[in-house]
């Protein structure tokens, strides 16, 4: 049986075991699936670890993707651009290939599964780690009127923005900076929620007919959920959609065959 796991700090919390157990019932793919608590100042030996007990690929989540980017021996193009691994695929010998399907993830859920139109909406991203790095390239293929990324320290959304200038719509700015600005969609990529918290925005960001999109999930409304219902959000999602849509992709990376997901997004929902 091939050996899969997930590797972040925390990680008790993580559902990535559940979902590819789920995955591989479905397919009837023999792999089994862990956690691994990563050693903050050591990464790079826990991947090495795996590799010697023969683990064939890994999830990497927070706080490691950069790193996993700059541990992969060879980067697929998104992988690349985005500056950020979420999955690292095993190869011949110990060399690992990186790749990031956060991006394809968060798009298949807003479009494909939640029915929202990317092309010609004003959207606006908070954050600038290694989640939003991973999202901006194929938010920007979906053709978005403007995409603004706002962070709390806005010298890395303007770096960030500016990685991305060929793109044409996009821009960089600090929190204080949205006054003023309404969008058709706000995705919350920052970790404030992970303390239950919000970054500062103002009032009156989101247009009417707006929806709100928090790539955090938990099994109570998220606090940027919340933000949304209380300012009229048409919809008010949480991330276990873009979850399961990023390791179907992993999925289909390390075994080469793509798992359904409705039915998996389901069974998160109802434990
Ligand atoms: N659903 C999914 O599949 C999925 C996938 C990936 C990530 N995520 C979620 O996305 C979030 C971000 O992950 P990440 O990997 O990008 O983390 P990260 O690299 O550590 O980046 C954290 C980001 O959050 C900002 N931030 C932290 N606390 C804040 C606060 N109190 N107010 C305003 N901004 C704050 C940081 O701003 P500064 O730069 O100013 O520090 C930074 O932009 C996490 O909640 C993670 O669980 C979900």
């Amino acid at each position: 049986m091939d050996s899969y796991a997930v590797i972040g700090n925390p990680i008790e919390h993580s559902r990535s075991p559940e979902i590819h157990a789920a995955f591989a019932r479905q397919t009837g793919e023999p792999i089994e699936y862990g956690r691994i608590l990563g050693n903050p100042d050591d990464f790079a030996g826990d991947v090495r670890a795996f590799l010697a007990r023969d683990g064939q690929g890994l999830n990497v989540t927070v706080p490691f993707k950069e790193q996993a980017w700059r541990l992969a021996d060879e980067l697929s193009p998104r992988a690349h651009g985005a500056g950020a691994v979420n999955t690292l695929i095993r190869l011949d010998g110990n060399r690992l290939r990186g790749d990031n399907t956060d991006g394809v993830g968060l798009v298949r859920d807003l479009t494909v599964n939640q029915g929202f139109r990317l092309a010609g909406k004003r959207v606006l991203i908070l954050g600038a780690g290694g989640a939003v790095r991973g999202v901006a390239r194929p938010l920007l293929e979906a053709s978005p009127r403007r995409l603004i990324i706002a962070n709390r320290t806005a010298a890395k959304a303007y770096s960030l923005a500016a990685g991305l200038a060929n793109y044409g719509q996009v821009a960089g700015c600090g929190l204080a900076e949205l006054a003023g600005m309404q969008f058709d969609l706000i995705i919350n990529g920052t970790a404030a929620g992970l303390q239950g918290r919000l970054p500062e925005i103002p009032d009156d960001l989101l247009a009417k007919g707006g929806w709100c999109y928090d790539m955090l999930y938990a099994r109570e409304a998220t606090a940027f959920q919340r933000w949304g219902r209380a300012h009229r959000a048409a919809r008010s999602l949480d991330g276990l959609g873009m979850l399961v849509e990023q390791a179907a992709e992993s999925f289909r990376l390390w075994r080469g065959v793509l798992p359904e997901t409705a039915e998996v997004i389901a069974m998160l929902r109802q434990q």
